[in-house]
């Protein structure tokens, strides 16, 4: 037998499995909702390839980055290094770029679903195949009012999904202007306590020293909590746009949590830098991450633009819902169509195709089945009627039409069956 590859899932209907995270019914609830909020806050969907050029991602996400070590990459016949994408922000702004979107007056903003790559270690909640919902605002303007604005839809997202327990933390990274004097004055706090550090830190503290703040392990956290913030170092732009930012969400009543060691994994980052946490995940508890990239267009040879977005995980977003969240979506058929008798099968066939030309969900017994193995298709199929044929119900023109719930059964003409069906 030949299994799934570690660390992807297959997504099945919800009568296969009871993991909610793997039900297809939860994934079609997540996307719908997501395409409604699009559409509400005027967002426009893109496709973009799951393969691109390896240097894409380098140049975007930056070469030091975990994200770029899980890459799946390789040589294509010709020579030239693909990559299966880990994100989506690089693509869509190499997208961008390629199709001259900035020649139109006003902001790009671009709604994507698909999956992502990264070859990381399997956990709860984490995947090597794992879906993602994200946006892209791009354009000149850098205005704190599309941060606020992306943010409202998430928070107008999460309530209509209701799922509560979240939290958003929102931090500054600062800019090419206060960026690097905070790094130094970082990597030099960071230098006195290396020796107490982990092994991680300590690599970080030489290839990217930003992300030492963002170390998990436990024996790290007093030493990393006196570490400098950067919300301090900020230069006065940064301050103002970060100020500004912040007192949209008030005005929004938009709660959120100053969270001056959030740093992110990319580096294309630049100012306003978020995520939502789950009180539900375990270890990998963020769900959604995000914030402001105003440098990676020229980053990736394009005009000067200006970029916001963010991007959530499906499967920890599913992992959030309330239990029956998704009860609504469960595809089961209006009636299962059995028949006793070659004369019935045949008439079965053809009611069946009327049935659907009315526009029901039916499925037929395409098996030759016996009455009794149909209805136990049709209980699994959770169906909601049966309908019986046999060559008196032909003779007769009136069919016996079970309810799967309740047992009762009910003898109609073909007319009188549709107007039941309807109810
Ligand atoms: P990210 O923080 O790398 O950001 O990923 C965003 C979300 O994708 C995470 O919060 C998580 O829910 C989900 N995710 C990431 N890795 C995994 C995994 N291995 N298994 C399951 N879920 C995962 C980005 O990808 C940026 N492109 C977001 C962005 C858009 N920033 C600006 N625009």
């Amino acid at each position: 037998m030949i299994n799934r590859v570690r660390g992807t899932q297959d997504t099945l209907p919800a009568r296969f499995t009871d993991k909610t995270d793997a039900q297809i019914e939860c994934w079609s609830l997540i996307e719908q909702t997501a395409r409604e909020a699009s559409r509400r806050y005027g967002f426009e969907e893109i496709r973009t390839p799951v393969i691109e050029r390896t240097e894409l991602f380098e140049r975007g996400i930056g070469a030091e980055t975990d994200v770029n070590k899980e890459m799946y990459t390789f040589e294509d016949r010709d020579g030239e290094r693909v990559s299966l994408r880990p994100e989506q922000t690089a693509s869509v702004v190499r997208a961008y770029i390629e199709h001259g979107m900035f020649n139109q007056p006003g902001l790009t903003k671009l709604f994507y679903i698909g999956p992502q790559f990264r070859r990381e270690r399997p956990q709860k909640g984490r995947y090597r195949q794992f879906g993602q919902i994200g946006v892209e605002v791009l354009g000149q303007s850098d205005d704190p009012a599309i941060e606020a604005e992306v943010i409202e839809m998430l928070d107008w997202y999460l309530r209509q999904l209701r799922i509560s327990g979240t939290e958003l933390l929102v931090n500054s990274i600062g800019d090419e202007n206060c960026r690097p004097a905070y790094i130094e004055k970082l990597k030099e706090a960071i230098r006195e306590r290396l020796p107490q550090l982990c092994g991680s830190c300590n690599q970080r503290y030489e290839k990217n020293p930003l992300r030492v703040l963002d170390c998990k392990v436990e024996s790290c956290q007093p030493y990393l909590n006196e570490l400098p913030a950067i919300t301090d170092s900020l230069c006065d732009p940064c301050r103002e746009h970060f100020q500004s930012f912040t007192s949209m969400l008030d005005q929004r009543n938009i709660a959120y949590t100053l969270t001056p060691r959030l740093v992110r994994g990319l580096d294309y980052y630049t100012r306003t830098a978020f995520e939502i946490i789950g009180n539900q995940l375990g270890a990998q508890n963020t769900i959604v991450g995000g914030g402001r990239y105003d440098g990676l267009s020229q980053m990736l040879g394009g005009p000067a633009a200006k970029g916001f977005g963010f991007a959530f995980g499906i499967e920890r977003m599913i992992m959030s819902l309330p239990n029956d969240a998704a009860q609504s979506l469960k595809q089961s058929p209006d009636v299962f169509v059995a028949s006793i008798g070659e004369n019935a099968r045949n008439h079965s066939f053809a009611l069946t195709r009327r049935l659907r030309e009315a526009g029901f969900g039916a499925v037929v017994d395409l098996e030759g089945r016996k009455l009794k193995k149909s209805l136990a298709v049709a209980n699994s199929l959770a169906a909601r009627y049966a309908l019986i044929i046999g060559d008196n119900e032909i003779e007769s023109g009136s069919y016996v039409l079970r309810n799967m719930s309740s047992g009762d059964q009910l003898n109609l003409s073909e007319s009188d069956l549709i107007a039941t069906l309807r109810k």
